[in-house]
């Protein structure tokens, strides 16, 4: 294994996010150019392919740094890029115990604490999937099969309607049209002004569905809205589904499922415990490397009615809980779980909690300074780590834009009910107030001297 080799490039990655922590932007032909990304007949020597790697790292975005706020993930934990390095190091496959060993174990016990923080029954069951929108797949998945368990032999899906929220993920319409139930059969239902989901709303709609000769099946909630970070009431939304035995009730908590390790914000997701499955990422509050997604139900056989296939050439010893394969999207499937677990032995639940609470803090302290200046408008409400403002009546389209060409700030824009406006995500437990503080200076600054106050 080439040890020094790693150690150099990491050193050398390190060095760059030290002194560039915004990427400079280029196009993908002045990449092309400087860069040799070609593919030839002969290979490169090793200190060739350490000056191109760290050339590579130079133009390519850092998440990782403390100027990085576009998206809902952030910031780095050595313990759990050891985990996955390890992973990799490893190479095991997640479908058997004969191939995954502990590693199968490992998993298991991570899914049933979170499991646990549900407040699901004991034998409730889950598995890892490749990222959020994947874990929202086998949810409606499992609850189209689970209406009308012939579905996965005949495929007949007419008339089957699921409902979610406005203001929910993109890969619930994305996962109807895959799972033949057709983008047709999803209901947007409307939300409130600070973008939960409307129970009167969905439960009219469900009624009026019923009605007309529909078969409802899936109502998706969603614990942290990808925008406004929103929590939707799930007692109120399960006091509905609970009238209609055939409708499954998800929770997508990718985003903000993480509150599940926080006593103080673990309220925003009150009867969880009453949903059929429930999804969560590491990867976005639990700052675990890209990506860990897990699924947890209470209904097991719903997961192996979905997603076992017998396979004599796979399946050759130890019984089906211990062949995590048989309730899998997935063959081959990466071991996601080890990054987790190094993280979550090294900090403890404790660790864990400390840091969805600081995002949230940060997410407040944001909040307040944008409150304390009428030079901004803040548009997001409490409980939330996406604060989302706009300042001085500048584009917000234009600023992140601007922002990112100029390689001062990563951040993006989002919108509800017709106002867009700029997405600042708390999601790096490593920032500091000071980084937050860094934030503000460095977009006020921009804005005033390149946009507002520009020098001829
Ligand atoms: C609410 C919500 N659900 C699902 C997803 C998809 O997660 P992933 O990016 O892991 O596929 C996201 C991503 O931002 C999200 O915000």
């Amino acid at each position: 294994m080439d040890i020094d080799f790693l150690n150099k490039l990491i050193e050398n990655l390190i060095e760059i996010e030290e002194r560039n922590p915004v990427a400079p932007v280029l196009s993908p032909e002045e990449i092309y150019q400087k860069v040799d990304l070609d593919l030839h007949e002969d290979g490169i020597d090793d200190e060739a392919l350490q000056s191109l790697l760290t050339q590579v790292f130079e133009y390519t975005p850092k998440t990782a740094t403390s100027l990085f706020f576009n998206q809902l993930f952030g910031g780095r934990h050595s313990k759990a890029v050891i985990g996955d390095m390890m992973a990799c190091m490893l190479n095991n496959s997640m479908y058997t115990y004969k191939v995954g060993g502990p590693m199968v174990l490992i998993e298991k016990k991570i899914l049933e604490e979170v499991q646990r923080r549900i407040n699901y029954p004991s034998h409730a069951l889950g598995t890892f999937a490749p990222g959020g929108s994947m874990t929202n797949f086998m949810a409606l998945l499992m609850a189209r099969d689970n209406f009308n368990t012939r579905i996965p032999h005949t495929g007949d899906t007419s008339k089957m309607i699921l409902y979610t929220s406005e203001t929910s993920h993109y890969s619930i319409p994305k996962n109807a049209a895959l799972a033949g139930v057709g983008r047709d059969g999803v209901r947007f239902v409307e939300t409130d002004e600070e973008g939960r989901m409307r129970p009167d709303v969905l439960e009219a709609m469900i009624k009026e569905d019923v009605a007309n000769g529909y078969h409802p099946f899936l109502v998706n909630a969603t614990a942290g809205t990808t925008v406004l970070g929103a929590f939707d009431d799930l007692n109120a939304i399960a006091d509905i589904t609970d009238k209609y035995p055939g409708i499954w009730l998800h929770v997508d908590g990718a985003y903000c499922g993480s509150v599940l390790w926080s006593k103080k914000y673990r309220h925003l997701i009150d009867g969880c415990e009453r949903s059929d499955s429930f999804s969560v990422n590491a990867h976005k509050m639990l700052g675990t490397p890209l990506s860990c997604s897990m699924i947890v139900s209470k209904h097991p056989e719903a997961l192996y009615r979905s997603f076992s296939n017998e396979a004599s050439y796979l399946y050759q010893t130890d019984d089906d809980n211990l062949n995590p394969g048989k309730i899998s999207l997935q063959c081959g499937r990466r071991n996601d779980a080890l990054k987790f677990f190094t993280l979550w032995k090294s900090i403890g639940s404790k660790g864990l909690e400390a840091m969805v609470d600081h995002q949230f803090h940060l997410a407040n302290y944001a909040s307040k300074y944008i409150k304390s200046n009428p030079n901004y408008e803040l548009y997001s409400f409490d409980d939330t780590i996406g604060i989302c403002f706009n300042y001085k009546g500048v584009s917000p389209e234009e600023v992140c834009l601007r922002l990112y060409q100029g390689n001062k700030l990563v951040v993006g824009h989002g919108s509800h009910k017709g106002k867009t406006f700029v997405r600042l995500v708390s999601v790096n437990s490593n920032n500091t107030e000071k980084d937050i503080d860094k934030f503000f200076e460095i977009f006020e600054n921009f804005v005033e001297s390149e946009m507002l106050n520009p020098v001829a």
